[in-house]
């Protein structure tokens, strides 16, 4: 597996150089002038801890929650001084289960819009225990606009398989109906062990007759630092059952809007990652720069220890060199099914056929993309390869960054070949 992706790696920033994570860092990130700034805020507490889940998160205790905001508050105010205010396009807060912070979320939401004009709205993960009229009705005062509702599945027994017990879907159902919001996605896993389009097809249609107007189809992924126990699917048959859905949310007029994702009007979106450039907060958050990419320390205890003496708990950075920005920033664009040559010149200030013109040329031949006006579209078959290439760089990338920094808060150095 891992040659796949050296392979790709090496091929597509015409260097044998991998990605190397240092443990340097700067006490100060220069974001001033970065174009289509995102901002990112990380949660990492959770009531009960899902043995499939590999985001950094911990069991929630009241105490450790309020210290651990305290301190987020703090790591803002040093990312912000001194910077005059500037405009980002989303808010999005992540986690865990953020909503366990709702008595705190209004005073993050301050402290960033007064160094932030926010343009695009502001969106929240919730855990379906979450939502009560009560809860929305908080969020929607503090400006919240979106909510994405991790469901996971309706059914009790996939419901089991996970280990998510406590989901209420009645009361969120209810609800929903009582406050609006902008979007209200709701994610889904597929590819569980047994499960057929039909079970599919009817959490689809229970979500978008139950107040959704986006969805998300993650495919289960095993991540080797769990124990989850369970069983991915094959290749054949999850690209079978990828196609199933894809045709169906087509047929049925939903919108795809990126890899995973769907939407009922074409309007609705909710997607933290997408952004070209982004700035993170709280543990494990990662901010991406036009040079650097940044990683905060997984450890709750080390990132107050930090902030108490002055400074960022940054655990890792990596200095891009200018293909691998290329790389990442075609990634992300990719994700979203569409690459548009005039947004990359505008980026980096470069031709992308000039670069990228033979590999782009072979994509187009063997049936993974179009091109139309000056904007690369993948197909479906283009799809589901990235859906497939994207497996490899979740176990050879996410899971050895992400397994490395849930044991160490500052590892030395991780490199990525
Ligand atoms: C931070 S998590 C969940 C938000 C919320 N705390 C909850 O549990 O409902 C974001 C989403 O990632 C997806 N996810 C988590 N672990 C996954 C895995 N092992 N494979 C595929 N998708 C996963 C789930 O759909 C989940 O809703
Ligand atoms: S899936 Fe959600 S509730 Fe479960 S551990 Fe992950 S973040 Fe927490």
């Amino acid at each position: 597996m891992g040659m796949i992706t050296s392979a790709t790696r090496m091929w597509l920033t015409k260097s044998v150089k991998g990605f190397e994570f240092k443990n340097e860092y700067s006490n100060t990130l220069e974001y001033q002038d970065t174009k289509q700034l995102g901002l990112y805020v990380h949660i990492p507490f959770c009531k009960s801890i899902c043995k499939f889940c590999p985001y950094c998160k911990e069991v929630y205790h009241t105490e450790k929650m309020n210290r651990y905001m305290d301190y987020l508050l703090k790591e803002i105010a040093l990312v912000t001084q001194g910077q005059v205010k500037k405009e980002v396009s989303s808010l999005y807060f992540g986690g865990g289960t953020p909503a366990l912070a709702i008595d705190r979320l209004g005073e993050v939401i301050d402290s960033l819009t007064s160094h932030f004009e926010i343009t695009q709205g502001i969106g929240i993960e919730l855990h379906p225990s979450n939502v009560t009229e009560k809860l929305l009705q908080k969020l929607s005062d503090i400006g919240v606009t979106k909510i994405s509702i991790g469901i996971q599945s309706f059914q009790d027994k996939f419901l089991g398989i996970l280990g998510r017990k406590e989901n209420r879907f009645e009361t969120m159902f209810d609800a929903l109906q009582k406050v609006s919001f902008e979007t209200v996605a709701m994610d889904f896993i597929f590819a569980l062990p047994n499960q057929t389009f039909q079970d599919l097809q009817k959490d689809i249609e229970v979500a978008f007759s139950n107040g959704a107007n986006h969805i998300a189809i993650y495919p289960f992924i095993d991540f080797g630092f769990l124990e989850s126990g369970i069983q991915e699917f094959q290749k054949k048959e999850k690209r079978a059952l990828l196609k199933q859905i894809t045709d169906y949310c087509e047929e049925r007029g939903y919108t795809r809007d990126s890899i995973w994702t769907f939407s009922k009007d074409g309007r609705a979106s909710y997607s933290s990652m997408t952004r070209d450039n982004f700035l993170g907060f709280g543990a494990s958050a990662t901010t991406c720069l036009d040079e650097i990419f940044k990683i905060n320390t997984f450890s709750v205890e080390e990132y107050i220890n930090r902030l108490q003496s002055e400074q960022l708990p940054t655990s890792l950075t990596l200095d891009f060199t200018v293909r691998q920005r290329m790389i990442y920033y075609l990634f992300w664009k990719f994700y979203s099914m569409k690459v548009d040559c005039k947004e990359f010149q505008d980026f980096f200030n470069q031709d992308l056929k000039k670069i990228y013109g033979l590999e782009l040329f072979f994509a187009k031949r063997i049936g993974f993309l179009t091109e139309r006006d000056g904007v690369y579209e993948l197909t479906e078959k283009g799809a589901f390869y990235y859906h497939h290439y994207e497996k490899y760089f979740t176990y050879d990338y996410i899971n050895h960054m992400w397994g490395t920094m849930s044991k160490e808060a500052f590892p030395k150095q991780l490199n990525i070949k």
